[in-house]
């Protein structure tokens, strides 16, 4: 008898498992597939690597600085290579750590067949296997006072698009090609089209994007969309808004998708790939919520606060439950489960999870944009800082982007913070650490940042915010 079963060993999995012994569970981890799950095999990670490669070659490409440059090229496969080398040191990272606290990690699809008990299908022959995990040719059933799942998501494809992992492919296949495509179409400007834009530009790609709503990247402060949308556009991407993909077919190596314009009217557009960013539904599969009495929340399954589901013992966590969908909110979901099921009462605070999108100019946010702090009645006062004013900024040559606090004028609490530029994605760690520790706007101000660094951009828009900003003019 465990204490605890966890279904998936994504980064919600994972951790809830390493929590679970760290706290002195008996604890049982079922994965399918490899440890890390979509995060580290198929998401986060190997995009992080891509990112790092291709902006280093992008860099390099277009610096007024060297020599001879035209003439340069990037070695595709081994930027593939690199990648999995990284993603195969960390698997096998989280295979040691999993051995080292004694955790009983199988190999196999989990189904939970009744509360409390975990059925595990092994495919048995070292098929797939990772480090230290358990398989076995068949099926066998495990008993656990509490079970997480935590089976994570997977690309939702239109159901007009079929894909073939080559001409047509979601970030699964897009994350292992060793091919550049001339022309790349992206089907989605939300976090993921955004981000694979960005590459595929560092690439030299020709780039179009078709987004349903009036904006790219929406859940975004207006100011920020706005500021990567341009910033797109003048590397060359072309973005359709209000553009509904309808139709998507292959001919020889081309693919030829249809879409319809806000006006109504058709567009036909061919390329070499079509890669559908359309969003990610969530994996259910080994969960029967019918025959298990589980409530849902419409695709995902419903939790309370404290993340428990409508079965006794049974917690969900990650892109399962729907809000973001990113690993950092799964992996908290994960601390804060484990610790419920050791009888806290923890809940994830979504206002502190931080939304990050990576690219040649990053984009780091906590909190609410301007816009919905002023629809949440909010009396709103914004202190900005543009990246040009910076020293730091300057003389790195990445001069793109701002930060922006948004506060409330009465209060001076910090209720969003939005960075655009170079480093946002880690810069936007002190604002959630600033918002988790309710420190004020003027206590941001307040902080001795060393000079030059990013880090006094923060700085300098929380001191705009009382129009005290030290390098920029006199506000009016
Ligand atoms: P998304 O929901 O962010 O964006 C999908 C976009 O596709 C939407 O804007 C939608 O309007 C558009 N769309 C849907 N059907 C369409 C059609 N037929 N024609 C044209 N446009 C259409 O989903 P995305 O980008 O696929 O990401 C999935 C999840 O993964 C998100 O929740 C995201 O936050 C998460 N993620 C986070 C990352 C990060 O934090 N850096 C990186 C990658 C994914």
């Amino acid at each position: 008898m465990y204490d605890l079963a966890v279904i998936g060993g994504g980064p919600g999995g994972y951790v809830a498992a390493i929590c679970g012994a760290q706290h002195g569970l008996k604890t049982l981890l079922v994965e399918k597939d490899a440890l890390g799950g979509t995060c580290l095999n198929r998401g986060c990670i190997p995009t992080k690597c891509f990112i790092h490669d291709t902006k280093l070659f992008y860099g390099a490409k277009n610096s007024s600085l060297l020599k001879g440059t035209e003439a340069l090229s990037l070695d595709v496969q081994k930027m593939v290579s690199r990648k999995r080398t990284v993603v195969k040191g960390l698997v096998g990272g989280l295979a040691a750590i999993m051995k080292s606290h004694g955790i009983e990690v199988v190999q196999g699809a989990g189904e939970v067949s009744a509360p409390g008990k975990v059925k595990v299908s092994s495919p048995g022959g070292g098929a797939k296997g990772f480090g230290g995990a358990k398989e076995f040719g068949g099926a066998k059933e495990f008993q656990a006072k509490h079970v997480i799942l935590s089976t994570g998501s997977r690309p939702a494809l239109p159901p007009f698009i079929k894909a073939d992992g080559r001409l047509v492919q979601t970030t699964d296949h897009a994350l292992d090609t060793e091919v550049v495509p001339g022309k790349i179409v992206i089907i989605g400007g939300g976090v993921i089209g955004v981000e694979m834009a960005s590459i595929y530009l560092n690439l030299g790609c020709e780039v179009t994007i078709l987004e349903l709503l009036p904006e790219i990247l929406n859940t975004e402060d207006e100011e920020v969309r706005q500021t990567l949308k341009s910033l797109l556009a003048k590397r060359g991407a072309k973005i359709h808004l209000r553009a509904k993909a309808t139709e998507v077919n292959t001919r020889g190596e081309q693919v030829e998708i249809a879409f319809q314009d806000g006006t109504g009217k058709m567009g036909q557009l061919k390329a070499d790939r079509l890669l559908v960013a359309a969003g990610r539904a969530p994996v259910l599969d080994g969960i029967e919520p019918d025959r298990l009495g589980l409530k849902m929340n419409g695709p995902f399954v419903k939790v309370n606060a404290r993340l428990e589901t409508s079965v006794p013992g049974v917690y969900a966590i990650g892109d399962l439950v729907g809000g973001m969908m990113l690993a950092h909110k799964a992996s908290a979901e994960a601390e804060a489960a484990v610790a419920n099921i050791l009888g806290g009462k923890r809940e994830v605070d979504s206002a502190r999870i931080p939304r990050c999108i990576w690219g040649l100019t990053e984009i780091g946010a906590v909190g609410l944009s301007e816009k919905e702090a002023k629809a949440a009645g909010r009396s709103v006062r914004v202190g900005k800082f543009p990246c040009p004013y910076s020293g730091a900024s300057q003389a790195m040559g990445r001069k793109d982007g701002f930060v922006k606090v948004v506060g409330d004028s009465e209060t001076g609490e910090i209720l969003g913070v939005h960075i655009v530029g170079e480093h946002a994605t880690d810069l936007i760690g002190e604002s959630v650490m600033a918002m988790t520790m309710e420190a004020a706007v003027e206590d941001l101000a307040e902080v001795i940042k060393p000079h030059p660094t990013l880090s006094e951009n923060l700085m300098e828009a929380a001191k705009d915010w009382s129009g005290l900003a030290i390098h920029a003019p006199k506000k009016r």
